[in-house]
């Protein structure tokens, strides 16, 4: 029988586990923190290293790998910063992870900031997550009431303590550098990279270390079970669980901590499948600004060989594998009640009032492509936008100074790309039928 595998959500949606210390600590809490201030940071980032771990924010970058980076030589402060912006459209496991187990995240950061020799980390929450912020807030409190944030770590000699940092509310503030100008109290423009890596130039020029709250929830897993226990979970290259969201046309939404499964096995077994009477038409495996993938297409494994989009394996490389990528694991499920130029309009539409407004490309490029679609949904098309928009996309991804434009370029050209068909049909007709969406398109 299809399961999850819940390590990170062992406890957090059962009726005898509340968020505070004392549920926590009832169940092993901060024995991992307790087990790693005995050794020594270089041990904990090698054990790092061995676990595999890959980020969960949204590139899989190697976690050891980006700890061994940070500059240690400078004689500046090294810092760590806990994302917690969560904004990318149909992701929303860092919440839960925040609400329901923050003595989970603190316990995480605590080890993290011991194995880099960080003298200050922060949460950076979202300003549309005030609940969170106040939850984190308090088990910070308590942490610190028990000796496991602030002076003198659980008599380690250690010490190091947490801020809770909000934001203002944008999804720029999610990409690590625009996160880190915001928390100096600027405008969230990315910085350019080389030079501003954060493991260098980071938060008020020192030393930073950015991690996603998932990725840092993992944490004290691997101290616990150790670095080579835990890559024995999932698939060479993808260890771990990931907890993914899915939204969208299935029977039973909602957020699943998978090991290794199929799509077949999340969306039908564990999701319900399709709603009454529809057929699922695609995916968008990792939030809103990954490129769609077509139910109906053939694709390939991480090996080469042919698979059907049931067989595709929902990790780093299975979706990498098939054409997309995994993202931040918000899985958005379309079906065909779904009108596609409508759906596209609707995403890009967020991305044009998200863009920060620092690169040209960007800033005008989702404009341009916003008051296209619109026209595509609202009437006054013309044949040739279908080819204008598709062209226009590819001039954004890649020229820009953060990857924010691939979250125009990809999602348009794979839409245009898989369902050109309806896109022309629409340029032709004139209206998919949706004016009184389009209204909301343009902008006021
Ligand atoms: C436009 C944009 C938005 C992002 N938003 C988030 C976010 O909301 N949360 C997050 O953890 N990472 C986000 N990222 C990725 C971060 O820049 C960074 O890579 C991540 O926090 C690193 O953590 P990890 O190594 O643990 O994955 C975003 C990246 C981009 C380009």
């Amino acid at each position: 029988m299809t399961a999850e595998r819940k390590i990170l959500l062992r406890h957090a949606d059962e009726p005898y586990y509340s968020p505070g210390i004392s549920s926590y600590l009832a169940y092993g809490g901060y024995e991992g923190l307790k087990k790693a201030l005995k050794r020594k940071p270089e041990d904990l980032r090698q054990e790092v290293l061995r676990s595999g771990l890959r980020g969960r924010g949204g590139a899989g970058f190697s976690c050891g790998l980006k700890w061994s980076l940070v500059e240690r030589k400078s004689g500046k402060p090294i810092y760590l910063i806990c994302n917690c912006d969560e904004s990318e459209p149909g992701t929303f496991k860092d919440r839960q992870l925040a609400h329901k187990d923050p003595h989970q995240v603190i316990e995480g950061m605590m080890i993290a900031a011991y194995a880099n020799d960080v003298v200050q980390a922060f949460i950076y929450i979202r300003e549309e997550m005030p609940l969170g912020a106040k939850i984190l807030q308090r088990a910070i409190e308590e942490a610190r009431a028990m000796g496991f944030v602030g002076g003198d770590i659980c008599h380690s000699g250690y010490s190091c303590d947490i801020v809770v940092h909000r934001g203002a509310g944008a999804y720029i503030c999610g990409e690590e550098t625009g996160l880190i100008e915001s928390m100096e109290g600027k405008r969230p423009y990315p910085r350019i990279k080389p030079p501003y890596f954060p493991a260098v130039l980071g938060l008020y020029q020192c030393p930073t270390i950015v991690n996603n709250v998932e990725t840092l929830c993992n944490i004290a897993h691997i101290v616990r079970m150790g670095g080579e226990a835990y890559a024995e979970i999932g698939r060479h290259g993808n260890t771990g669980t990931r907890i993914w969201c899915v939204s969208g046309k299935v029977r039973n939404p909602g957020y699943f901590e998978l090991e290794t499964l199929t799509m077949r096995e999340l969306l039908y077994d564990l999701c319900g499948g399709p709603l009454p009477g529809r057929k699922l038409v695609g995916i968008i495996p990792g939030g809103a600004s990954m490129k769609i993938l077509k139910v109906d297409d053939n694709f390939r494994n991480r090996d080469g060989r042919a698979i059907t989009f049931d067989d595709i394996i929902i990790d780093f490389d299975g979706i990498q594998a098939a054409g997309s990528m995994s993202g931040s694991a918000g899985m958005i499920v379309l079906d065909d009640s779904v009108n596609i130029v409508e759906a596209l309009a609707n995403i890009i539409a967020f991305f044009a009032h998200e863009t920060c407004g620092q690169c040209t490309p960007c800033r005008e490029g989702s404009y341009w492509a916003r008051k296209i679609l619109a026209r595509m949904c609202s009437g006054g098309a013309r044949e040739e936008d279908v080819a204008l928009l598709y062209d226009l996309a590819g001039n954004i991804g890649g020229r820009t100074v953060c990857p924010m434009g691939y979250s125009i370029t990809w999602p348009v050209q794979s839409y245009i790309g898989k369902f050109r068909d309806q896109f022309e049909a629409n340029a032709k007709s004139n209206t998919c039928g949706v004016e009184s969406f389009a209204e909301r398109l343009i902008e006021k």
